[in-house]
């Protein structure tokens, strides 16, 4: 080899090596293919038997506490029941819940009866199973109640977001249902079935969407948060009502926490307490949305629940270069008040590909002081953009360079993320790419809870 070769190629293989900064920037590199939305026809969305079946069955937590569950489901030719039958493994003795039915017009798209019903008073960490539907069209699912409301007790999160229906979200699924980790409950990150990819927001991939999603989601409960493919406005065709597929078709416990709207809300589930929050909602002062949560932060006992996590579609802190800074809003509304309430961590979504941050605030600037750098702050929540569903949009590459310091580590590849809690002091997370098998880690991080540990956590050495 030519010696100039040689030192050009030195030169590049150093170049690369050096961090720019402090962070990873993943060299995983994947084919640069978008996939496309699954054909209606896939296995994914095939409609179950029987006349006016129920259909896309979803559940998530139905009270503060997590002793109640919301159960919802379609029935596609006529109302049907909303009744739900349901029992604990080893009983015989059969209860009944009956819920209500809600239906919407979006334009000239009819929707089919969606039933809401609320399981409530059930017993902890409990295995249930529960039926929907009449005659021939009876089906038959099941969930595990979390355990008892306390501060050392182990629970562990599923993070997916952006999923939409293409055939990437379908391996997303399928890589956390085969995750040896066994996610307990999904934190959803916002944006779920990207229906207004469509002309006139086709509503019917709302339906194909949560017949998709059904295999785990009858079966453990996500938690919803709204992305802004929620919103579908679309007033030149008479659609001005904000999220209206979405709050028709997912029911959240939101009054449960004296919120007055599903947008925002919050539960406590094991040793976590979860504050929903709304990207796409008003969240100045003075707003619905600010003044509830500067009611709600304060109420967080830490001693009941030690793990404080805050799930909002659009990232406060992302290194990518589309959708840069537009949570910077609601981060100069919010951040101060994430740190002196000691939130663990923040998930996102939005943009699509997966970052991780250093603990770090940026929290000292008056409009005057110039003080508007992003610094080292052991206070402060971790940042997690979880955006890597696997959507028609595909994955975003651009990333802001030179990586900025607080950008520990990020990577645009699909995948999906765990968050197991241990006890009150200690938690592991884990992201996951789809490329790899199911139980390889290639992002892992050990979270030390921000009000019961004194040390800090790794995180500190790369400031
Ligand atoms: C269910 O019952 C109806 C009549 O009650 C019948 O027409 C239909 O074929 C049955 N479907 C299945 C899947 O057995
Ligand atoms: C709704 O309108 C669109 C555009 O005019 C048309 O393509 C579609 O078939 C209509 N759908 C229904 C259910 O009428
Ligand atoms: C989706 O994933 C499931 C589970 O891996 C598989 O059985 C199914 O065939 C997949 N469907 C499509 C359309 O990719
Ligand atoms: C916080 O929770 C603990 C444990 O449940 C309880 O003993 C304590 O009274 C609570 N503190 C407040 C201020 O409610
Ligand atoms: C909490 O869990 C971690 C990890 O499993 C363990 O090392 C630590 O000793 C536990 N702490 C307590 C107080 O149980
Ligand atoms: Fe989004």
């Amino acid at each position: 080899m030519n010696r100039h070769i040689v030192y050009l190629f030195l030169g590049l293989v150093l170049g690369a090596l050096r961090s720019s900064n402090g962070g990873i920037s993943s060299r995983y590199s994947r084919s640069n293919d978008i996939s496309a939305d699954m054909p209606l026809n896939s296995d994914v969305f095939a409609v179950p038997p029987g006349y006016n079946a129920p259909q896309q069955v979803h559940i998530t937590q139905g009270d503060h506490e997590g002793r109640g569950v919301i159960v919802s489901w379609v029935t596609p030719n006529e109302p049907g029941s909303s009744k739900v039958t349901y029992w604990a493994e080893n009983t015989q003795l059969k209860k009944h819940a009956v819920g209500k039915f809600v239906t919407y017009k979006y334009y000239n798209y009819s929707s089919p009866y969606i039933h809401h019903c609320t399981i409530k008073n059930l017993k902890y960490n409990t295995k249930y199973f529960y039926e929907l539907g009449t005659g021939n069209a009876t089906r038959q699912f099941w969930f595990t109640t979390p355990p008892e409301v306390g501060p050392d007790v182990p629970y562990t999160f599923g993070l997916i977001g952006d999923l939409g229906q293409t055939f990437d979200s379908n391996r997303t699924l399928t890589h956390y249902e085969s995750n040896p980790a066994k996610g307990q409950a999904v934190l959803f990150v916002g944006d779920l079935s990207y229906a207004d990819a469509y002309p006139l927001h086709d509503n019917n991939r709302w339906d194909s969407w949560g017949r998709f999603v059904e295999r785990s989601v009858a079966y453990q409960p996500w938690i919803w948060s709204a992305g802004n493919h929620e919103i579908d406005f679309l007033p030149e065709y008479g659609e001005g009502e904000p999220f209206k597929p979405y709050t028709h078709r997912y029911y959240v416990p939101y009054e449960a926490s004296g919120s007055t709207s599903p947008l925002w809300y919050s539960i406590k589930r094991a040793s976590a307490y979860i504050i929903v929050m709304s990207s796409y909602s008003a969240y100045g002062m003075y707003t619905p949305q600010y003044k509830w949560l500067m009611n709600e932060l304060p109420k967080v006992n830490r001693t009941e629940t030690p793990w404080l996590i805050v799930v909002m579609h659009c990232p406060l802190y992302s290194s990518y270069v589309h959708h840069y800074m537009e949570g910077e809003t609601m981060r100069v509304m919010y951040e101060q008040y994430f740190v002196q309430y000691k939130v663990d961590v923040v998930f996102s979504g939005h943009v699509h590909a997966y970052e991780r941050t250093d603990r770090v605030s940026n929290i000292a600037y008056n409009i005057e002081n110039g003080l508007c750098n992003p610094k080292y702050d052991g206070s402060a929540p971790v940042y997690i953009t979880v955006g890597d569903g696997g959507n028609q949009e595909g994955l975003l590459y651009e990333m802001v360079d030179p990586q900025p310091k607080y950008s520990a580590f990020r990577e645009p590849s699909y995948g999906h993320a765990t968050f197991e809690i241990k006890n009150r002091t200690t938690a592991y997370y884990a992201w996951h790419r789809n490329q790899d098998g199911y139980s390889v880690e290639a992002d892992s991080f050990w979270f030390h809870n921000l009000y019961w540990t004194s040390t800090s956590d790794s995180s500190a050495a790369s400031f």
